[in-house]
């Protein structure tokens, strides 16, 4: 009997834990977007993966800019890593990927889910793309399936596909470590919104209860936090024990049904994210501007009520 991709990802932390071969990771949060980029790494042979960067975006002006980056680069260099792969969690609505930036100074392959294809075919039609804009996901170098297996080096991985918050999603289990993307946040603040388009809160729980199999001693690193009430610091990591006891919204005595109504009511209270228009356009690109226009100038689109 083959085992099921929870219950490999389960045993690939077991494995993990008792033979102390954990990787590094380095976090880079970004303040204007509230966005945890994690540089993961191998100690013994020094390959690296970097999970969901930003590109800082000045919205009123339009320009773009690589600081953000830079830092992480600076790291990376310093510690002498070789990256091997850029993972993008999902295509983000709230900051622009600079994915290709680090990707051209540092190498690695660009990789999200399989499902992106769907996201981009949904928001081709909210942008109207020209027919150029390819639906398929070959802007990216690899689309991960459901449970399929990669290496940080010599730390054994796998990719689960957690649709809920987007049908993209992905959570990545790295060694002992699982890098969650927008599916569960801290405990104390609960869980993502479920609204976008392709979006589902049954979905997102079911997805979340999956995660919630690893084992408690499982390490959770986020791509968000906005701090809770009474807590002063930003915080991207927790456990999975700590979730499944802790969590306010998704704890495990709480039911599916009871985590639909909470979460399609709060979401019905929320405005669009800051940067959701610009983001997704880029994003669905794997972090490259639209194509520019005669002058030399890339443009981002505003569809007039549509969202
Ligand atoms: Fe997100």
């Amino acid at each position: 009997m083959t085992d099921t991709p929870t219950e490999t990802a389960t045993a690939q932390v077991r494995s993990a834990i008792s033979s102390g071969e954990a990787p590094v990771v380095r976090t880079f949060f970004d303040e204007a977007t509230f966005t945890a980029t994690h540089v993961v790494h191998d100690p013994k042979t020094r390959r690296a993966a970097v999970i969901d960067s930003v590109l800082d975006f000045d919205q009123p002006s339009g320009r773009t800019s690589h600081a953000s980056s830079d830092a992480v680069i600076d790291y990376i260099r310093a510690e002498a890593l070789t990256v091997d792969f850029l993972l993008e969690t999902h295509a983000h609505a709230d900051h622009l990927s600079d994915a290709p930036y680090i990707q051209k100074v540092l190498g690695g392959a660009l990789a999200i889910g399989g499902e992106i294809r769907t996201v981009q075919e949904t928001f081709a039609k909210i942008f109207n793309e020209p027919a150029s804009f390819a639906h398929d996901g070959s802007q990216f170098d690899r689309l991960m399936r459901d449970g399929e297996r990669f290496t940080v080096g010599g730390i054994d991985a796998i990719a689960l596909h957690v649709p809920g918050h987007t049908p993209a999603c992905m959570a990545y289990v790295i060694g002992d470590a699982v890098f969650v993307g927008d599916t569960l946040f801290m405990p104390d603040y609960g869980t993502a919104r479920a609204d976008f388009p392709g979006g589902d809160a049954r979905t997102l729980f079911r997805s979340i209860r999956r995660l919630m199999q690893l084992p408690d001693e499982t390490r959770v690193f986020l791509c968000h936090d906005y701090k809770a009430p009474n807590r002063d610091e930003f915080v991207w990591e927790t456990t999975m024990g700590a979730e499944k006891t802790g969590n306010v919204h998704v704890h495990k005595d709480v039911s599916e049904d009871e985590f639909v109504a909470m979460r399609e009511a709060r979401d019905a209270t929320l405005g669009m994210p800051r940067l959701i228009l610009p983001s997704l356009q880029v994003n669905i690109r794997a972090g490259h501007m639209p194509e520019p226009e005669e002058n030399g100038v890339s443009y981002l689109k505003l569809p007039l009520n549509l969202l």
